[in-house]
């Protein structure tokens, strides 16, 4: 297995980066040329994808690298416009490499399917018919997917949930195993399958029957211990680093405007492997919520506490993610991703994704409780100002560390300074080859 320890990968141009993944995850030619975007998701199959298709629209996909997860190794690739979220995560992966890696587990893939039942004349008689008639719910249910069954997944158990006034029904909850996949195909297809057999038995109406995304069932958790002194830096030392941790952790348990921001950083890395492996991120993400919210106010996915000078971070979530069907399959450009990952199973998935949420956060929170973000962010952020003046490739990195050092970030700033430059005419390929270290100190 590749390592995903790749010293000095953000000093490479794309071209020796690409030769490194091809040696290290044994791509082909094709898939390079996928990466290098001659060869991504083409217009013809992007218009079988949606409706009224007009075109794709691309995005960096970069890696998160230094993952160890439960002692195995991952580089992960990560979907994302947001200046700093793979450098940040790389970053903290390599501090927790440091400290031992993560572990992780993850639940059973139970997805859970909702039928809504309304016009129940008799709520209790209606509970007990259902709850007699499990077996008969679950095999009808799973003829719906034989072939899931037959796998040992498929439909495994019913609950019956009771709302009263003011608005009375009855939900029944069908839990399935969808193993490696996401599910939300096979749930769907299940419960309106089911649906006349639920009106038979309870004399209601049925009205919905779709998936729920809080996939409570199916959670990943992660943690770290991380001894103080890996986190000292910037003229923090590490018992400052950890306490100012473990602080913004307890203002995101206490406030939800906090908690807010903080999961929104976990979900920075979470959403961006989400869409790199094909999965629907907008589930995950309505899950996380959810799940955040799940005792009656919302609060943070992660916990921080500092004992002893170690610092332990935990995280859980829903994870409903697939490593076969929906998308996965289709695009090229994540074929080629899931061979750098690695990942054989959707559970496997889930552990990485859950370590990626809780590196991201420990790395905003690091970032926060000592120098800010915007001094990272500022960084990166100038490299993209850099380029939208017209720098070329070359360039980028000087104009934007100059602006960052004027305090400037600003378009007309950058072309100044280009102009200056193509009068002076630098060499600057050597800047572009060992850029500033603004990566690895970002957030
Ligand atoms: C920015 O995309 C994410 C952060 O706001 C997360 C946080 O505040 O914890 C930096």
């Amino acid at each position: 297995m590749g390592n995903s320890r790749i010293p000095g990968f953000y000093r490479l141009d794309l071209d020796d980066r690409w030769a490194e993944l091809g040696a290290r995850y044994d791509l082909e030619p094709d898939d390079l040329s996928v990466l290098r975007a001659a060869a991504g998701l083409t217009t013809d199959s992007a218009d079988k994808m949606v409706e009224n298709c007009v075109g794709v629209m691309g995005l960096p996909i970069g890696l998160g690298l230094n993952f160890l997860v439960n002692q195995r190794d991952y580089a992960v690739p990560m979907v994302v416009e947001e200046p700093s979220v793979v450098a940040a995560v790389s970053n903290m992966a390599r501090t927790v490499r440091r400290a031992g890696g993560f572990t992780a587990e993850s639940d059973p893939s139970i997805m859970i399917g909702q039928v809504q039942v309304l016009g129940v004349v008799d709520t209790r008689a209606a509970v007990s018919r259902l709850e007699a008639a499990r077996q008969r719910i679950l095999e009808r249910a799973n003829a719906v997917h034989p072939n899931m069954a037959r796998r040992g997944a498929g439909a495994s158990d019913i609950e019956v949930r009771v709302f009263d006034e003011p608005h009375p029904m009855l939900v029944l909850h069908l839990l399935v195993d969808c193993a490696d996949a996401m599910g939300a195909n096979a749930v769907n297809a299940m419960v309106e399958g089911i649906a006349p057999l639920i009106e038979e038995l309870t004399g209601g109406r049925v009205n919905l029957r779709i998936l729920s995304n809080l996939a409570d069932r199916r959670c990943a958790r992660a943690r770290c211990s991380i001894p103080d002194e890996l986190l000292a830096g910037n003229a923090h030392t590490g018992a400052e680093v950890a306490e100012g941790i473990v602080q913004a952790y307890r203002f995101a348990a206490v406030d939800p405007y906090r908690a807010s921001t903080h999961n929104k950083g976990i979900m920075n890395g979470i959403d961006a492997v989400a869409i790199a492996t094909g999965n629907d991120w907008r589930s995950i993400e309505a899950g996380a919520h959810a799940y955040a919210a799940r005792d009656g106010r919302y609060t943070s996915l992660t916990e921080w506490n500092y004992e002893a000078g170690t610092l332990h971070g935990s995280i859980e979530l829903p994870m409903a993610v697939g490593v076969v069907g929906g998308s996965t399959g289709v695009h090229p450009t994540i074929r080629v991703l899931r061979k750098i990952l690695r990942t054989e199973t959707a559970s496997e998935l889930g552990m990485v994704m859950a370590a990626v949420g809780l590196a991201q956060n420990l790395g905003a929170l690091r970032a926060l409780a000592t120098e800010g973000i915007q001094r990272g962010h500022m960084t990166l952020h100038a490299r993209s100002v850099a380029l939208a003046a017209g720098a070329a490739a070359a360039d980028v990195e000087r104009v934007a560390t100059e602006m960052v050092r004027l305090g400037q970030v600003k378009e007309e700033v950058a072309r100044g300074l280009l102009e200056l430059a193509q009068k002076a005419a630098p060499d600057v390929s050597e800047a572009r080859r060992h850029p500033d270290d603004a990566l690895t100190r970002a957030i």
